[in-house]
């Protein structure tokens, strides 16, 4: 049972508000220890707000010192004010002017929602609900208002001084102080305000709209790290330049700034020209940033730059709605990088993190629709399913309408809702009426949980020539959801023949099928193709055109065959991934393998390796085998991770055992002495080179661990140290202590290679890991209150290490309550974030599902949580 039901907010409550805000002039005097808020709020009533209603303000945690309407202070009886916001009893019903002023202590805002400062520079965070943190205010993204910023500090502490849209002014304020005045002429709701006041260094550049206006470009870091930022800045004008040619859309204002700090709860942040960012997204050299990162921080500096227009100029009615910006700038984003590096290889990157991240999610307790309905902390809900799956659901839109039409629908939804905070069904309803379709059906995606299993059985019939695709769909019951509606299923394919080529067909019938794609609407269909000469081997789901779970009756050797002859990239990895997941999930329930079948798998993948055809970092795809986590999800229930990994590991000997002189070769060709580059083909190479080195240790190879430890110790740039520091760490050899404490040392000034050193350190397989975990946490100088260190090491640990988490006696899940207890005092949302490490306890086998039952109810009877940690345990318990 669902407690709390008091702090439970339901979409369908959803009202305008009486009042609204219309502009914000705001005084902030920054002092060393204290701030001070002055708020000029512009408030009119609503035509149809009645006499007498009063007008309520959130505030949280906030030091009231005055009140005052059109300069009158209030009476006390006027107003009251307590821990959730300040009322105005009976407000004027015209425009007034509200005036309040309040004192912050950001030093010691360690939930770093608000103004707060990240070693010494102030900052803000306010998405969702951070600017109740700062002033009173009417915090919901509605209410759309200008805002101007008069910001006064001491010049030695705070030389610069940031805050969105254009400075208009600036100058001395006498006793060591000096001032900024900046002004946002876009109207905007406050969760995209930001403010940053600091002694920072910067690098600039510029860029020159399609239109012809010049843009200045910055980005503000710790002095010192300035030419770590050119990547990002790199990054950045690419990301304009593409958003005018993908999609027609130029950045508005003179000034765009980027800000990288040190301690932050999430990845980035939109605010309105001044995007805030966790400086692990920011900072990139060869010699620390792998070319993960590399790619990471295009993506994301990409993600925060394309939100000026989903997002920003056109915002969200409310937070059910918070994936018609996230799944569509993750959209976006995904599109940014397909066409700067590789499409195949993108598109194959992101199934695997859907697969590891959100469907996880979507099969377990934590499961909720893209546009959720209700909510108790909706910081709980910037969710894989939000961004991931709500990515994948624009996809299917494009799918549907192809690329024209698609983009004929964005037009429409720009030019109609530029300036509001809107909904899903504005944003459908633009597509709906761009191309004359019905997408009453389709909207379903946005408001039903759980992952579609799609099932597939086929038969040929030689006599009449005819080939019959039989097609259902399920979706199964998720928390607060039991029944579930057929969804509309946009399925590419094509036959191919036994010779390997496309086959084509002389007539369809049965269902929707247009060239490449069948649309499946209903919960099942029979499709018959006439005209069939011999019986084709289907490519079904081509370049995952739908987010969902695919069984079919194909045999491996049908699956080998699609790994050699299918023309789609993702289609062919597909098929060494279900062949590998077959044997695994044998073996790991107690059926053994056929040696054949290990056989066609090992060729396959040396045919893979030698394949002139195939570039290299699709390669370093397809010859990684499926993750412990996917091999469990397949097997469903009562899984036992230890078991897995031990099967995951014999599979991966028996596969690249045989396969050990091509590897070694490949590893050698692929070697090079040119200077590290992030581009896409050097990246592919290096790729390649790392993935066969780890085959060479996973399979245990003769002399390969000595062979990644030279690799450590004789690299030249983060991506290949750092895949030999995973490859030894993770696995536990003899040399993984040696060259661990080498990585230790090597690096100690950089927190964010220290970062690289506790992930690995959390993802070691063996059983000494948890000891050496608590370790680290125990050091009296580890750095319990940033985000990013936890995350880390915990997240790596409860997320990426699922054999050591969930030892069966339970130890490492009581471990990672009582973390999250102390995490929760400081920082709920990094605690509840951890927590949800356990959403797979119901799956597994009763041992260990008891042990994690019971360190979760344990958490709950401990007494005092947040709300953002209640939520998730309660959710997890129900
Ligand atoms: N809106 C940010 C992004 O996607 C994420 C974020 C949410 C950052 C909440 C901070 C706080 O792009
Ligand atoms: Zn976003």
């Amino acid at each position: 049972m669902r407690t709390e039901t008091e702090h439970t907010i339901y979409l369908k409550d959803y009202a305008p508000s009486p009042y609204k805000i219309t502009a914000v002039d705001l005084d902030f005097r920054i002092l060393a220890d204290t701030t001070r808020v002055r708020a000029l709020l512009t408030i009119e009533p609503q035509a149809e707000t009645a006499p007498g209603t009063p007008l309520v303000l959130d505030g949280d945690g906030l030091k009231l010192s005055s009140v005052a309407i059109d300069g009158a202070p209030l009476a006390l009886v006027a107003y009251a004010a307590d821990d959730n916001g300040l009322t105005i009893i009976e407000p004027p019903l015209r425009r007034f002017v509200l005036e309040t002023e309040v004192t912050l202590k950001p030093e010691g805002n360690l939930k770093l929602m608000g103004l707060y400062r990240s070693s010494g520079t102030w900052c803000t965070q306010c998405e969702p609900e951070g600017f109740r943190r700062i002033t009173y205010y009417l915090d919901r993204p509605d209410n759309l208002a200008t805002f101007k910023v008069t910001m006064t500090a001491p010049r030695d502490l705070a030389p610069v001084l940031l805050a969105n849209g254009n400075l208009v002014g600036q100058g001395d304020a006498g006793d060591g102080m000096h001032f900024a005045v900046w002004e946002d002429p876009f109207p905007k709701p406050a969760y995209l305000f930001a403010l940053v006041a600091g002694d920072l260094g910067s690098i600039t550049d510029s860029f020159t709209t399609a239109s012809g206006r010049k843009v200045d470009l910055a980005i503000y870091c710790e002095h010192g790290k300035e030419d770590q930022c050119l990547w990002a800045m790199d990054s950045l004008k690419r990301s304009m330049a593409w958003d005018e040619k993908r999609f027609g859309r130029e950045y508005d204002l003179d000034i765009f700034n980027i800000v990288a700090v040190s301690d932050f709860n999430f990845g980035a942040m939109e605010n309105k020209g001044l995007n805030i960012f966790n400086d692990k997204l920011v900072f990139a050299q060869p010699a620390t940033a792998t070319d993960a990162d590399y790619e990471n921080i295009e993506r994301v500096i990409a993600h925060e730059y394309f939100h000026n227009w989903t997002g920003n100029r056109i915002t969200c009615r409310d937070w059910f709605q918070l994936c018609l910006k996230e799944g569509l700038t993750v959209y976006r984003d995904q599109e940014f990088t397909s066409d700067e590096r590789s499409r195949a290889v993108k598109r194959i990157s992101d199934v695997v993190t859907l697969r590891s991240a959100q469907f996880p999610e979507d099969g377990g307790p934590l499961a909720h629709p893209a546009r959720p309905d209700q909510y108790r902390e909706i910081n709980n809900f910037y969710t894989p399913t939000v961004y991931e799956k709500g990515a994948e659901i624009v996809r299917m839109l494009a799918t549907l309408l192809g690329e024209a039409g698609f983009r004929k629908g964005m037009d429409l939804y720009f030019e109609r809702h530029d300036g509001e905070a809107t909904t899903i069904e504005a944003f459908l309803a633009v597509f709906a009426e761009a191309n004359g379709v019905d997408l009453e059906q389709f909207k379903t995606w946005y408001l039903q949980a759980g992952t579609p299993r799609l099932t597939m059985s086929d038969s040929y019939d030689a006599v009449s020539q005819t080939y019959t695709l039989k097609l259902s769909q399920e979706t199964l019951p998720t928390p607060g959801q039991l029944t579930k509606q057929a969804l509309v299923l946009p399925i590419k394919f094509g036959l191919i023949g036994p010779n390997g080529s496309p086959m084509g067909w002389s007539a369809v019938s049965g269902g929707e099928v247009r060239d490449d794609m069948i649309v499946l609407r209903e919960a099942s269909a029979e499709i018959t193709f006439k005209g069939i000469a011999n019986k084709p081997v289907p490519s079904l789901l081509r370049e995952f055109s739908a987010p969902v779970n695919l069984d079919t009756n194909l045999t491996q050797d049908d699956r080998l065959f699609l790994a050699q002859h299918d023309s789609d990239p993702y289609g062919r990895w597909q098929a060494l991934q279900d062949v590998a997941t077959a044997l695994a999930v044998d073996a790991a329930t107690g059926k053994p393998w056929s040696d054949a079948a290990v056989a066609g798998l090992s060729r396959a993948m040396a045919d893979t390796l030698a394949n002139k055809d195939l570039d290299d970092a699709f390669k370093a795809l397809a010859l990684g085998l499926p993750g412990e986590a996917v091999i469990g999800r397949t097997i469903g229930k009562d899984i036992d991770p230890a078991r897995i990994h031990e099967v995951r590991n014999a599979l991966t000997k028996a596969v690249f055992g045989p396969l050990g002189r091509d590897l070694l070769i490949a590893y050698t060709n692929l070697s090079s002495t040119l200077p590290y580059q992030p581009d896409a083909a050097s990246t592919g190479r290096r790729a390649l080179r790392n993935r066969v080195l780890a085959l060479l240790v996973g399979s245990e190879a003769a002399g390969a661990s000595a062979l990644a430890a030279s690799q450590y110790a004789e690299a030249t740039n983060m991506t290949d140290r750092y895949a030999a520091l995973t490859i030894l760490g993770s696995a536990w050899t003899a040399e993984a202590p040696t060259v661990l404490a080498d990585f230790r040392t090597r690096f100690t000034a950089n927190p964010l290679v220290f970062d690289k050193w506790l992930m690995v350190s959390a993802l070691a397989q063996d059983e000494g890991v948890l000891e050496r975990i608590k370790a680290i946490l125990a050091a009296p100088d580890f750095p319990k209150s940033n985000p990013n260190r936890l995350r880390s090491l915990l997240g790596s640990f409860v997320m990426s290490n699922p054999a050591q988490f969930t030892r069966p006696d339970g130890t490492a899940f009581r471990f990672i309550t009582d973390v999250v207890a102390d995490i929760d005092t400081r920082n709920p949302q990094v605690a509840a974030r951890v927590l949800t490490g356990f959403r797979i306890w119901q799956m597994l086998e009763p041992q260990r599902r008891e042990a994690a039952r019971s360190a979760l109810t344990a958490l709950q009877a401990g007494g005092k949580l947040s709300r953002n940690t209640a939520d998730i345990l309660a959710r997890m318990l129900a």
